[in-house]
């Protein structure tokens, strides 16, 4: 990510609403990539390696990747490809100790957030068709299933589901 880029998705926030838990914000950094591999690895059959983060980081210059921290560990974490008007999340987990209490929300509300700061007007992703609790957090922010990619998921060939979203009038 340029240094432009990166002054231009300020997403460090930490304004509290009764009831929520207190996180912040921020751009991931390469420090943060052991952490991130713990969070990926309770989180995904087949976890991102070290390697991947630091290249999508280091490389990849339409990546942009955000961390959710309660004091210095990350509880979260978000990503997507950003290529003109539209965003492709790649990934986003929260860890498992801490799911259930809205910060999966609060941190896909970020990255949408980031996203529209950075000009894009649609977002998508794909998600293994029986991971209904993430469908169930996507369609909070408009997500709809527009189609199938067969056998996408190496560990078992599963489908995964294809959505997209308007994200351009979103709060
Ligand atoms: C998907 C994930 C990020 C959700 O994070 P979370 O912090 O647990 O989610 P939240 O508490 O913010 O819940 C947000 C919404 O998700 C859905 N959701 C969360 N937990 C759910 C559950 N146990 N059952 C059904 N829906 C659920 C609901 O729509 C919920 O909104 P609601 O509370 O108003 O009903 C988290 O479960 C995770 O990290 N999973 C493993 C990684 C993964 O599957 N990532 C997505 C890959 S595509």
């Amino acid at each position: 990510m340029t240094g432009q880029d990166a002054s231009r998705m300020d997403t460090a926030r930490s304004v509290l609403h009764q009831g929520e838990e207190a996180v912040t914000f921020r751009e991931m950094k390469l420090e943060d990539i052991p952490q991130i591999i713990e969070v990926e690895h309770e989180s995904f059959t087949v976890p991102w390696t070290a390697e991947a983060f630091r290249n999508e980081l280091m490389h990849n210059q339409y990546a942009h990747y955000i961390v959710m921290e309660q004091e210095d560990l990350i509880i979260g974490y978000a990503g997507m490809w950003l290529i003109f008007d539209e965003a492709h999340i790649t990934n986003i987990a929260v860890r498992e100790k801490y799911r259930g209490k809205k910060l999966g929300y609060r941190l896909l509300r970020e990255l949408v957030r980031a996203a529209r700061t950075l000009g894009a007007d649609k977002m998508t992703l794909e998600v293994r068709v029986s991971n209904q609790v993430a469908q169930n957090l996507y369609a909070k922010f408009g997500f709809r299933p527009v189609g199938l990619r067969k056998g996408y998921y190496s560990d078992n060939h599963e489908d995964a589901l294809i959505m997209w979203a308007e994200v351009r009038d979103q709060e």
